[in-house]
């Protein structure tokens, strides 16, 4: 959601910002501008649609060596050209760009007016150059600072003068700003891919923080105006991480990383010898491990299935008691945090809004709390009481899908180590590593078939609303097949249990709804079996997602994807792969915009 970049050097900052911008753009926006400086004074663009509408606006001689950047997705006032940040002050010469959402703006607003300023959008955003502009005396940090303090709600902020070139001041609270350093040249951006292409040397800003950067400098300093020395982390992926390569498409590079993202989820965590894992950031000792009597996990969408998965494992294997809850759902009923509860708190972005904010609620009330992340140096990894890094590299397309798999890899790793503490003996902790170390060869061998795939999406695509089904662990993962393909085509689907179909969706079903089946050889298989004929009986459709082997399904689906045997807790990794296809595949066939789909962002920012 909503990009900033920032730019203090020697060269022309415009074609750095609006590359900058283009990488941010699978976050999600939906208008952009940039605002550069030179000779006292601001020229600012600022455009609906793409990067590429803005780019044509910008005219090729434009010139300034310093200026800021910004991808907006609209939350306060409507998506026009006036509403793009950046926004100006009433003399035009400090500009602002800023991620969230001021919450007191129209208080703030009226206050100004009172005061004579002119306002010009519709935006909460906007206050804050004005604010900026009351409280300037010739010194833009102070400024800032006296600024802050007035602001109610959410923060990434970068602003710019006319008068004090190559400067540029920012400041977050609950909206992530990162410093590139780089030589003779400074970057500001909200996230690092903005930056990629130029440094790999990063700080990572906290909240109540404000920095300013010139070309060769960056001073942090706290709201009690101390200094604040921050050490510089090295990024450690590459640029072509960040690039689709031989892909069409962001989602299906990172639904072909899988066999590599999984690995990196457990690579040096594996502990043969004692057959159990390693999890350094947990920050807790063996006995406060053992004294761990229920683990609570909450999460967002694909990261919440990826928790519902996890619980099913952990019951089951762990004998732990283990639920997943919706974050949003959390955080607002007041909840009650019990003594021996283990929390973790899942997020690919380690940014989204809802998590953030029920686990700051959580740890109020005394409960620890640990992150399970990918994105290094986000909110959620840095306020938690310890955690997992998944490790997947940066998950470009809107649709999640390497994260997944990894979530649950890091999830099983700590539910190996709860087994192995408490009654797994050696021998099944040994046939439990096996298991989770042959996974990234089988999810391998389901790209052998993908064509496969590609010809069921082409034959079902033009149908408006599909089912997914499936039962026991499998169930999180049709609700993560019925979100994936609403996601990226539009199509319409649910996912239910299997099992839950008769109690109401079944009155959905005729020849026009095709259910999608989940029916891997498990215990399962033949409550599953009946579930498909009860659908079949009444003229449904049926896509079946079924173990290698399982010629009864041929009969009764009308269109089967095998895919290879595994162990009944680790079909999750095995049977989400070709519902990522599928709705991959839709998505193409339908034309969609598949790594940025309608609405969606990267990371949800706002509650
Ligand atoms: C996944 O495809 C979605 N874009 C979305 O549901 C996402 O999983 C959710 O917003 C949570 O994001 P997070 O993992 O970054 O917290
Ligand atoms: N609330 C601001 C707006 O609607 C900023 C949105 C964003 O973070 O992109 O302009």
């Amino acid at each position: 959601m909503c990009g900033i970049i920032g730019y203090c050097g020697p060269r022309q900052a415009a074609p750095i910002l609006l590359d900058g911008l283009k990488r941010l753009e699978y976050r999600g926006y939906d208008s952009a501008g940039i605002s550069v400086g030179i000779n006292h004074e601001l020229t600012v663009i600022k455009q609906t649609g793409k990067i590429h509408d803005l780019r044509v606006h910008v005219p090729a001689e434009i010139a300034g060596t310093y200026g800021i950047g910004h991808t907006r997705w609209a939350t306060h006032g409507g998506v026009t050209n006036t509403n793009a940040h950046p926004h100006v002050d009433n003399s035009g010469k400090i500009a602002i760009v800023h991620n969230g959402i001021i919450e007191n703006y129209t208080a703030i607003k009226k206050k100004l007016e009172e005061k004579g300023v002119e306002f010009f959008t519709e935006t909460d955003s906007e206050v804050i150059a004005h604010l900026i502009a009351q409280n300037y005396t010739g010194d833009l940090e102070k400024a800032m600072k006296d600024t802050l303090p007035v602001l109610e709600g959410t923060y990434g902020i970068v602003c710019m003068h006319a008068d004090e070139p190559h400067k540029l001041v920012g400041a977050r609270n609950g909206s992530p700003l990162v410093i590139g350093v780089a030589n003779d040249e400074m970057f500001l951006a909200s996230d690092v891919t903005a930056i990629l292409a130029h440094t790999k040397q990063v700080v990572y800003l906290e909240d109540g923080h404000v920095v300013t950067i010139t070309d060769d400098e960056f001073t942090i300093v706290d709201m009690s105006d101390r200094v604040v020395n921050k050490k510089i982390d090295e990024i450690t992926w590459d640029l072509q991480e960040i690039e689709k390569g031989d892909f069409k498409h962001f989602m299906h590079k990172e639904i072909y990383e899988q066999p590599e993202s999984v690995v990196r989820a457990f690579r040096g965590r594996i502990d043969r010898e004692a057959a159990t894992a390693r999890l350094g950031g947990l920050n807790l000792n063996s006995r406060e491990l053992l004294d761990i009597e229920r683990i609570k996990i909450i999460a967002a969408g694909t990261s919440f299935h990826a928790g519902l998965v996890a619980s099913y494992m952990i019951e089951q294997t762990a004998r732990v008691p283990c639920s997943a809850e919706l974050a949003s759902e959390v955080r607002y009923r007041n909840p009650i945090v019990e003594r021996n509860t283990l929390y973790f708190a899942v997020s690919q972005s380690g940014e989204t809004a809802d998590t953030l904010y029920a686990m700051r609620e959580l740890q109020r009330k005394g409960a620890r709390v640990l992150g399970i992340c990918n994105v290094v140096g986000s909110t959620i990894p840095r306020e938690s009481d310890g955690g997992v890094y998944i490790h997947s590299g940066p998950e470009i397309a809107v649709a999640s899908t390497k994260a997944f798999t990894s979530q649950i890899t890091a999830l099983y790793l700590f539910c190996l180590v709860m087994a192995r503490m408490r009654h797994m003996s050696f021998e099944s902790g040994e046939w439990y590593i096996r298991n989770l170390t042959d996974i990234p060869d089988k999810i391998a061998e389901i790209f052998n078939t993908a064509d496969k795939m590609q010809v069921i999406a082409k034959k079902y695509c033009s149908f408006t609303d599909f089912l997914f089904l499936g039962r026991g662990i499998n169930y999180p993962v049709a609700l993560e097949g019925a979100l994936k393909l609403k996601e990226i085509s539009y199509i319409h689907a649910e996912g239910y249990s299997a099992a839950e179909i008769k109690h109401g969706p079944i009155a959905l079903i005729n020849e026009e709804t095709p259910s999608v089946f989940l029916v891997p050889d498990d215990r399962l298989r033949e409550k599953v079996v009946s579930n498909m004929k009860e659908v079949k009986a009444r003229r449904g459709p049926l896509i079946a997602i079924a173990t290698e082997g399982d010629m009864e399904i041929l009969d009764i689906a009308d269109d089967v994807f095998f895919v290879p045997k595994v162990p009944e807790l680790f079909y999750p990794f095995i049977m989400v792969v070709p519902l990522q296809l599928l709705a991959y595949f839709c998505a193409v066939e339908l034309k969609r915009d598949v790594d940025q789909p309608r609405n969606l962002a990267k990371s949800v920012t706002v509650e």
